[in-house]
């Protein structure tokens, strides 16, 4: 694994082997007796690693400066006794009570001024000097305690961060807002600019007269919504910083991470800015229950972690052996669906599997979640899967460091993301993942993988890449895409993408400024469509949400709309671009016309998915270094299915017969 941003030797994976099986470990709700039996249950399961002490701050300091470490040492030694390798956290994300009680000021305060109290967990703001002093004062104790523990591989730095709360209004806050946005911009001037003051007579004399976006009489500055998103996912990775320092100091030569949340669900931090500072990319990742495409959501959630990872395996920290507990109705797993779930983050690049947690809890908000030891015990469903995963994994350990395969990319871009969501929009119907999230279903029912990166990256390597509702994009990053057609790709950019700069301001001169010359178009006017209503379109086809009146200026119309009063007009227009080609989608099209646009990008591109197969079976490819490929094939229907491969199945040892049986996974190492 190629360790991100600096040079700490990536012990974590010489120390465990193969691929790392585990979840969080909490002891300290246990007594000794059961914590000897964790260890039985640990070896029969096969288990390798776990993240040990996240919530355990006021365990082990119960007051100020007095410290109790004995239940942890025991902990620490016994699992180093049975060869198990830790993630051990700083134990920073729940802060006592009895530093809450001294020290309210480290409350996190909402945009309405609602101070959020103790009680549960999280609750600090990360901008507080004197939570960072206490938090990095725990974590040298910690790091001072545990340096040469042989169980020690991995420091798991809080957790979780930006969950629950992720946008801070206090007057810490508020105060370091102020010193970050005096960084970024050098003078009041440049603010001003940026912002566009001048609308609404927002103008500032000066940094000190600069709030955070709270509440307000009616639409905030834009620019400085932007802002405030990026000033809060910097503080959380700001903090992070700090404790990593103390970490560096004490244990150069062990990595560090965080749990990271990528999934559909979070939006607020920009994890491709993160991911330089992280060790080792970790993703928790949670099914929505009762979602049928939840598998598709969940391929769509680990692509994106990879693609943080720039394609480097990583851990996935947390996901469930069955139910969760907060969502409305929590329901269980199905039968082999751990399992599915498991192997299909392992296919899309995870080298350790992982969850949350090890012993379901008696008590707490979290009792009726799931664990790999249920309430019930040994003799239930959820404990021989786990010990069937743990003996599956087990034998996948020739697929560690593999990479996966993609000739696709699909651009992600967490401020574009921020950007296009921000109020006073065309339409409240343009969601900045509809798109993308249509294309990326497409391909994984196809068996085509998608590697989801940043639009800054190097695009070389793929031969269709899709850009969708990239809101603002930079100079740069437009000039990244383009270079890709140039080169021979076949590039497509959707609907309200290139429209603005970093600073939200408009690209004038006709939509979408950014990317007009790269498709030989020119979009005079946006028609955004009413709730619910669809467009007809020249193929015979139907469209929704979104139309506008482009003009050709060098690309030809390959479909357009068949409606008053944009008839003729162009929604899907064509553009040759150096030796490659650049498309234009003006409109969302319905299921059917995605895959007919689908159908014609592959066959253009040439790009075929990663095997012949019945429907319902997800496909990914792993890629070794010395050339050895692996097949992943997931079987998500009820009946058997065939899918056309020669290898041998690791999972079961033998010659591949052509068939994965209903509900189950091959990994068939390619002959
Ligand atoms: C995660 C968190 C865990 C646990 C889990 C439950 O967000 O990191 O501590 O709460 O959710 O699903």
């Amino acid at each position: 694994m190629t360790m991100q941003g600096n040079s700490v030797p990536a012990s974590i994976w010489s120390n465990v082997e193969g691929i790392a099986y585990g979840g969080d470990y909490n002891p300290e709700q246990w007594p000794v007796n059961v914590r000897l039996e964790d260890l039985e249950l640990m070896k029969e399961a096969g288990v390798t690693f776990l993240s040990v002490g996240i919530f355990s701050w006021a365990l082990l300091e119960p007051s100020e400066g007095q410290y109790n470490f004995g239940w942890l040492d025991e902990v620490m030694d016994n699992l180093a006794a049975h060869g198990i390798k830790v993630a051990l956290a700083t134990a920073t994300a729940a802060p006592p009570a009895w530093l809450v009680r001294r020290h309210p000021e480290i409350l996190p305060v909402t945009a309405d001024g609602s101070v959020l109290g103790p009680g549960s967990r999280r609750h600090y703001t990360p901008s507080s000097a004197v939570y960072r002093r206490y938090a990095s004062g725990i974590t040298r104790v910690i790091a001072e305690r545990y340096k040469n523990h042989p169980a020690l591989a991995l420091w798991h730095v809080d957790n979780e961060l930006g969950c629950h709360v992720s946008e801070f209004y206090g007057a810490e806050d508020a105060a370091a807002f102020r010193a970050w946005l005096e960084r970024r911009y050098g003078s009041i001037d440049a603010l001003n600019s940026a912002w566009g003051t001048a609308f609404w007579s927002q103008n500032y004399g000066s940094f000190e007269e600069i709030l955070p976006p709270g509440v307000a009489p009616s639409t905030l500055n834009p620019g400085q919504q932007l802002d405030f998103q990026r000033f809060n996912s910097w503080a959380l990775m700001d903090y992070y910083r700090e404790l990593v320092a103390v970490l560096r100091e004490v244990t150069p030569g062990i990595p560090a991470t965080t749990n990271l949340m990528a999934s559909s669900a979070t939006k607020a931090l920009d994890y491709f800015d993160w991911a330089k500072d992280l060790d080792v990319i970790a993703n928790d990742h949670y099914l929505v229950a009762g979602d049928p495409e939840r598998h598709i959501e969940l391929a769509f959630s680990a692509d994106l972690t990879r693609g943080i990872a720039g394609g480097d395996p990583w851990i996935l920290m947390e996901h469930s052996t069955s139910a969760v507990n907060w969502q409305p109705r929590n329901q269980p797993k199905l039968p082999g669906e751990m399992l599915r779930n498991s192997l299909a983050h392992v296919a899309r690049g995870a080298d350790a599997v992982m969850f949350f947690q090890w012993r379901q809890s008696f008590a707490g908000s979290e009792k009726f979640h799931s664990a790999m030891v249920p309430h019930g015990g040994r003799d239930t469903r959820v404990w021989r899967e786990v010990v069937g995963l743990g003996a599956a994994l087990k034998r996948l350990a020739p697929v560690r460091g593999s990479r996966v395969e993609s000739r696709v990319a699909i651009v992600f871009d967490y401020e574009a993301w921020w950007a296009s969501e921000i109020d006073s929009k065309p339409s409240e119907d343009v969601r900045y993942l509809d798109l993308l999230r249509a294309f990326h279903r497409s391909l994984f029912l196809r068996g085509v993988s998608v590697d989801m990166v940043h639009p800054s990256a190097p695009l070389e390597a793929y031969d269709l890449v899709l850009v969708c509702t990239l809101y603002a994009v930079s100079d740069a990053d437009a000039s990244n895409i383009a270079a890709a057609a140039s080169a021979g790709a076949t590039v497509l950019v959707t609907y309200f993408s290139g429209i603005v700069d970093q600073n939200d301001h408009v690209r004038l001169g006709g939509y979408p400024g950014a990317f007009r010359d790269l498709l030989g178009i020119r979009v005079e006017e946006f028609h955004p469509l009413s709730a619910g209503s669809q467009l007809k379109l020249s193929d015979g086809g139907v469209s929704s949400i979104w139309s506008e009146h482009v003009h050709l200026a060098g690309a030809e119309a390959v479909q357009t709309f068949a409606e008053y009063p944009l008839e003729g007009v162009p929604s899907l227009t064509r553009h040759t671009a150096g030796s490659g080609t650049a498309w234009y989608l003006a409109t969302f099209p319905d299921h059917d016309g995605i895959e007919a646009l689908v159908d014609r990008l592959l066959a253009e591109s040439g790009v075929a998915p990663a095997a012949a197969a019945d429907a319902g079976v997800e496909l990914v490819r792993r890629r070794a270094d010395s050339g050895g490929s692996y097949l992943f094939a997931i079987n998500h229907t009820r009946s058997h299915a065939a899918v056309e491969a020669v290898g041998i199945d690791l999972l079961t040892g033998s010659a591949f017969a052509g068939t994965v049986e209903a509900g189950s996974v091959a990994v068939i190492a390619e002959d």
